[in-house]
């Protein structure tokens, strides 16, 4: 499973990117709206420039015309760009579109397997079900990812799932467990991956005891 980081957050990017992590980094507008930079095309630029894998930006238009404009003119920008269209009757029209001009797409607000299903129809490159906005209502976010998975590796379709709306370094093992190909993972929760009490109680001890046996 890759990680790929769900911000806009540029110094949080270009740590995560340091660390050498992350395979991509997910945006959405209230991610993009959240941070100072209110240049859309400056943000997402700079963000592209920082990872070499995809980079998901998201369309705002509601209708089909005007997502597949949209998608035209974000796909232009960088190579690593992966347009994110919500998923409607709108959404499916334009990714069918877009499939046939090779522009990569990210099916978002993705919350039941039929949605999956049909975003991998009409050859979306990946679809996104958002796990915590499930859990959040009181349905298992996660059954949608591992049955998208099944389903997908069933008939061969190509189309990957992003696990997505990760809230904890849980939903990251269940999202591995479930077989999805990437976990869209805020970079607080990235933290929360990499720390662990023993981890620096056990750095601390080796230190410790490595200076008492040096001043021997
Ligand atoms: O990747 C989707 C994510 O940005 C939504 O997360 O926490 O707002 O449900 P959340």
């Amino acid at each position: 499973m890759r990680i790929f980081l769900d911000t806009a957050n540029i110094d949080q990017i270009r740590h995560a990117a340091k660390l050498g992590i992350i395979s991509g980094v997910t945006t959405n507008p209230t991610l993009v709206a959240r941070e100072e930079a209110v240049d859309f095309k400056a943000a997402i630029l700079e963000i592209c420039s920082l990872v070499p894998g995809p980079v998901s930006a998201e369309v705002l238009s509601l209708e089909p015309e005007g997502m597949i404009e949209e998608a035209r003119q974000l796909s232009s920008w960088a190579p690593n760009i992966v347009v994110k269209i919500p998923v409607s009757e709108a959404g499916l029209e334009a990714v069918s579109v877009l499939s046939r001009e090779n522009i990569k797409t990210n099916l978002t607000l993705c919350f039941s397997v039929n949605q999956a299903l049909l975003g991998a129809l009409v050859g979306a490159t990946y679809v996104s079900p958002f796990v915590g906005r499930l859990d959040d209502i009181g349905h298992q976010g996660m059954e949608v990812v591992a049955e998208a998975v099944e389903i997908f590796h069933h008939y061969a379709l190509s189309t990957q799932v992003i696990a997505a709306s990760l809230r904890h370094p849980l939903h990251i093992i269940a999202a591995a467990k479930a077989g999805a190909h990437i976990a869209t993972v805020p970079y607080n929760v990235l933290m929360q991956m990499i720390r662990h009490p023993l981890t620096d109680i056990g750095i601390t001890r080796f230190a410790e005891d490595w200076k008492k046996v040096a001043k021997k």
